[in-house]
């Protein structure tokens, strides 16, 4: 369903891709022999997903559009990226200032800022809200804070009893702070599975409920996700996502340890900051990886260009782009042709949003940057789906392949320890 071009990259290949060391990584990887292997249950996800908890989700769903005409998901990283990344690329990153008849969604939690919550309660104003607090470990500060707000303004609200019915939480099945206190007030719990991790979480209830709530298909979801599985599992070296994994790695070998995620819809800007942390955090530790970043083209290309064309050569590309694209929008003629644009009247937007990758595509292989093409047939749930597995499995090969354990995060923790004992909590 995804399909990689690396076209863009020969004029930049030497050598031949490390397809034995991609085998060596996919095997682990599909066998569960590597590093980290209590953290793939995704790998099998989208065929062996507990059928009872997504009707659940649904129904929840159901519920929280019938009662609420706000949703606020809270938590950060993992617990937070996915579910924003799906909606704003399905929906619209103008999603909540649409007419609709499905909740507005707020993200909070995912930082400390004070100015971010009081917006958002402002937002919400005097209109019914409902709450889904999100944390794997139940102790994460950032939406720990947060809950403790919104629980309160919804206690305030709707009293202790009605605020029950509103507040969903999604976490571990048994331990952490959130679980205790969800069972304690009897709100309806949903589980991040133990062998899932954050940035792997989005196609369990923690990136469902949300993205469910804003009246996206889930069933389409996930089918998507399970036709791109089906795709690795039966091509393994020679699937799209394997292809992606080897591509990258040989560019960083040669030296090129920057990859910008570059795609044409500004829709795609969460979904790139979703693939920054799935990379960013699976493969940067042991003092390797390949650096994560993304631009929004065109609009970068007249702040990043100059630097993408010109800069440190240490930069490989990957542009994601749609086959087809359904709005059709087409340039106005004008008799006077002032601005010199009559050579464009007529032509839809997507024609020339498609020229301009071809351009900067080119420009930037002249350019010294090897460029990698996903395409994507269009913009809808089951392509989203698609893709969510597409780079998931490409991170686990590619993580492996790079000889770190793409599944742990041992580097987040050095901040808590410094912010816990500045702020004097207990043990610190
Ligand atoms: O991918 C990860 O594991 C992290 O980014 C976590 O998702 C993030 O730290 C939030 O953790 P939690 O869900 O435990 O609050």
């Amino acid at each position: 369903m995804i399909r990689v071009d690396l076209s863009g990259t020969k004029k930049f290949v030497s050598g031949k891709f490390d397809k034995q060391a991609a085998k060596a990584a996919l095997d682990m990887l599909v066998n569960g022999t590597g590093e980290g292997n209590d953290f793939i249950g995704w790998v099998n996800l989208p065929v062996n997903y507990d059928k009872e908890e997504f009707v659940r989700i649904q129904k929840a769903a159901e519920k929280i559009k019938a009662n609420s005409k706000a949703l606020v998901v809270v938590g950060i990283g993992g617990s937070y990226l996915g579910a924003r990344a799906v909606v704003e690329l399905l929906k619209s990153p103008n999603y909540n200032a649409l007419s609709k008849n499905t909740p507005d969604i707020y993200f909070a939690g995912n930082g400390i800022s004070a100015d971010a919550v009081l917006q958002i309660i402002q937002m919400i104003g005097d209109r019914d809200f409902s709450v889904n607090v999100i944390s794997k470990s139940g102790t994460t500060t950032e939406p720990a804070i947060a809950f403790r707000i919104f629980k309160e303004l919804l206690e305030k609200k709707y009293g202790k009893e009605g605020a029950k019915e509103r507040i969903f939480a999604t976490t571990d099945k048994a331990r952490g702070a959130l679980k205790t206190l969800a069972t304690q007030e009897g709100y309806e719990t949903f589980v991040v599975p133990d062998d899932v991790g954050g940035r792997y979480s989005v196609l369990t209830a923690v990136g469902l409920l949300p993205i469910a709530c804003c009246g996206i298909d889930i069933e389409k979801l996930m089918r998507g996700a399970q036709a791109e599985r089906e795709c690795c599992m039966s091509q393994g070296v020679d699937s799209a996502a394997v292809q992606y994994a080897m591509s990258r790695q040989y560019f960083a070998a040669d030296g090129k340890t920057v990859e910008i995620l570059a795609a044409y819809e500004p829709a795609f800007r969460f979904m790139a900051e979703w693939w920054k942390q799935l990379y960013g955090e699976s493969e940067g530790k042991d003092g390797i990886g390949i650096f994560p970043a993304s631009v929004d083209l065109t609009p970068d290309l007249h702040s990043m260009g100059q630097y993408i064309q010109d800069g440190r050569r240490m930069l490989q590309e990957t542009v994601v782009f749609f086959d087809e694209t359904e709005a059709s929008l087409q340039v106005p003629s004008d008799e006077a042709n002032l601005d010199g644009l009559n050579y464009l009247a007529g032509r839809e937007l997507s024609y020339i949003n498609q020229k301009a990758m071809e351009a900067t595509k080119a420009a930037h292989i002249d350019g010294g940057v090897p460029v990698t093409e996903i395409r994507m047939p269009k913009n809808c749930a089951e392509a989203v789906g698609a893709l969510i597995y597409f780079f998931e499995f490409a991170c686990g090969v590619s993580g492996y392949m790079s000889g770190v354990n793409p599944f742990n995060q041992p580097g987040v923790e050095a901040y808590k320890k410094n912010m816990f004992r500045l702020l004097g909590k207990p043990g610190y």
